[in-house]
């Protein structure tokens, strides 16, 4: 049986004081479940306080980007070892945000995938196409090149150790959802470019959807066999909205 994450990216968004008050309902209420992993991703300012106050609880907590060098003259820029020194367990690896506004190429998103790895931490690659090329066509070869990428400098074997996250970028904030149908649908496509490879990794393969997540759509998409979870934006910064989330994710399994 797959591990399901739900996953919440606060992107840009917190305070000291709104943390703290987000941090403590959400321990109050997302209890320990079975087979479920629930994880924060904070902004790097936050996670000495995110680690302080999730630590010894069932929440991990991981941050939204990391650099693809380990160490240097990189001004601006955070290593995956000094995510690991605060406890992080997930990095998230190519969203649309960081590809789109920052210019990041399949390259690049593939050598911090590695890096992640390498300091020990579990990579969140986010892979999905804008509306301009599912409507134009290029939605699989969009997909094939954002893996490919990654398959190709980190190997097949690197997945065992990694989630695949589903971002379809004209459902990300835009309270547009792929239908739990077209969420299926590619997430099986993306299960099927990693079996091309090993139909085993494939298989263990954690594969959780974004865009526009909420409780009221939650359990119908987590539903479907091959999505395992989901990678929560907006919703995951109201405490009750990503607790039910959570327990739609857990209901289902
Ligand atoms: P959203 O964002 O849930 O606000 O659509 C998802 C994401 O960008 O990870």
């Amino acid at each position: 049986m797959r591990r399901r994450l739900v996953a919440g990216n606060w992107k840009m968004h917190g305070s000291r004081a709104v943390n703290l008050a987000l941090l403590t309902s959400l321990k109050r209420s997302i209890a320990q479940v079975g087979g479920l992993d629930v994880a924060v991703c904070a902004p790097y300012p936050y996670l000495e306080q995110v680690a302080e106050s999730l630590r010894g609880s069932s929440i991990s907590w991981g941050a939204q980007d990391l650099s693809e060098h380990d160490a240097g003259a990189y001004t601006g820029e955070v290593s995956g070892s000094m995510l690991a020194e605060f406890g992080c367990t997930y990095v998230l690896v190519g969203h649309s945000e960081r590809r789109v506004l920052h210019g990041e190429t399949d390259s690049q998103v593939a050598a911090k995938f590695v890096a992640a790895q390498r300091a020990g931490l579990v990579p969140v690659l986010c892979a999905g196409e804008t509306l301009e090329q599912r409507d134009g066509g290029e939605m699989q070869g969009v997909l094939l090149r954002q893996i490919d990428a990654v398959l190709k400098m980190a190997g097949v074997a690197a997945f065992k150790r990694a989630v695949l996250a589903y971002e379809p970028v004209w459902a990300i904030g835009t309270g547009r959802t792929a239908s739990p149908v077209q969420a299926q649908e590619v997430h099986r496509h993306l299960r099927s470019l990693v079996a091309a490879q090993d139909a085993e990794v494939a298989e263990g393969l954690t594969i959780v959807y974004g865009g526009s997540v909420k409780p009221g759509n939650a359990k119908e998409i987590f539903s479907m066999p091959d999505v395992d979870g989901g990678l929560i934006g907006g919703a995951s910064l109201v405490a009750g909205d990503f607790a039910a989330i959570c327990s739609a994710a857990a209901e289902v399994q």
